[in-house]
């Protein structure tokens, strides 16, 4: 894969110390993608850090302008406003910057992607390419797959989030705050909006104006986006829920033309990038714990919508560090480094 580079691929990582940071250094490794440089960016909160990668240590630094010479690809993950601070200073200086951050994903010039369902918009970058959010991005597959069968007329998605997807903080906030519980002690929400154990919360990123929450309304416009649908009509509540990695979803679709479940559980099955577990007499669903550090997007509970003729519901669930952002990024870089899309062209 991305092993056809002639030579390594300098790499920077803004956000190294984070949840998706951490991630992203542990796909790189896996994939044996071919990193030549490599620097760990954080803020000054982790600069006396090293991290290991491929058995050897590096320093956490700050970014700078400094840091990104002679790096091709900026991995971006310390937050929006992070990425809108840094991401320029990075194109400058003529890397190419995979966000995984909110920042530059509904610009006009920045590609949205997930590598298997809208690769070809990679080309078009000028500098920035966007990954989706976590809870859009394992969506994505599934709806291609279905608008190729049976044409996509309207998506309902309720979200169930893990608390990894509001990062290392939220992570720590449910372990504590659980076992704080449990004996009997009291441990005040600092992270989340309110107690996350033992509870949930239908209530991610900011509230709108419509009455929606930004979270629901990235689901909507990213799904759009990258489907190319921009009339589809798409709605969504997410809501957090106390579990640690992945996140599951309950999507229901209308579809123009009939699709049984058999044809849908088929078709699905045939995604390189989809897993089916179907056969829930046996007990055979995707639940959250067994898709965390899977790269498949899992798929289960396929049924006809009885409400609706040609309404198909179905379960949903991935990884949201992997699939939501860590592997779909590196997914990216993959496909550049494939088709010879870096800057400085790999040497042949
Ligand atoms: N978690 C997910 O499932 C997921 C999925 C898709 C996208 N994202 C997006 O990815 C980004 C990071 O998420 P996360 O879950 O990894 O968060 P996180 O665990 O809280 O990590 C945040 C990272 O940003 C760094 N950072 C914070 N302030 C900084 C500054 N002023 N300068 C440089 N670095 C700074 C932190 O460094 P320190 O350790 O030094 O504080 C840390 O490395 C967010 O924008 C999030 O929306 C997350």
């Amino acid at each position: 894969m991305a092993g056809n580079s002639k030579r390594p691929v300098n790499v920077a990582i803004l956000g190294a110390t984070g949840r998706v940071g951490t991630e992203l250094l542990k796909v790189l490794e896996q994939r044996k993608f071919p990193v030549g440089e490599l620097k760990l960016l954080a803020s000054a909160r982790s600069k006396d850090q090293t991290i290991e990668f491929c058995g050897k240590k590096y320093p956490v630094q700050e970014p700078s302008a400094e840091a990104f010479k002679g790096i091709d690809i900026v991995l971006a993950s310390a937050g929006a406003d992070r990425s809108k601070e840094f991401a320029p200073l990075a194109v400058q200086a003529g890397c190419i910057v995979i966000d995984n951050t909110s920042a530059y994903r509904m610009d006009k010039d920045v590609p949205l992607v997930v590598p298997e369902v809208n690769g070809h918009a990679i080309k078009d970058h000028k500098g920035i390419i966007a990954n989706p959010n976590c809870s859009t991005a394992q969506l994505m597959p599934v709806l291609k797959v279905l608008h190729q069968l049976g044409g996509l007329k309207r998506v309902i998605v309720s979200t169930y989030q893990s608390v990894s997807g509001a990062g290392k903080e939220a992570m720590e906030e449910l372990e504590l705050q659980t076992k704080a519980i449990l004996n009997d002690q009291e441990y005040a929400p600092q992270v989340l909006q309110k107690q996350i154990a033992f509870n949930l919360i239908p209530h991610i990123d900011s509230f709108l104006e419509n009455g929606y929450t930004k979270e629901e309304m990235k689901v909507v416009q990213e799904t759009q986006k990258i489907l190319e649908l921009p009339n589809l009509a798409v709605t969504c509540t997410a809501v957090r829920v106390p579990v640690v990695i992945s996140h599951s979803e309950a999507v229901t679709v209308d579809l123009e033309r009939p699709v049984s479940p058999a044809q849908a559980r088929e078709a699905l099955a045939n995604d390189p990038i989809i897993e089916v577990w179907d056969t829930p007499e046996k007990g055979i669903y995707p639940t959250p714990l067994e898709a965390a550090g899977q790269d498949p997007v899992y798929v289960g509970r396929i049924r006809r919508d009885t409400s609706s003729e040609n309404g198909l519901n179905l379960w949903v669930v991935a990884d949201n560090l992997r699939i939501g952002a860590a592997l779909n990024a590196v997914r990216i870089a993959e496909y550049l480094v494939e088709h010879k899309l870096l800057k400085q062209p790999v040497a042949s």
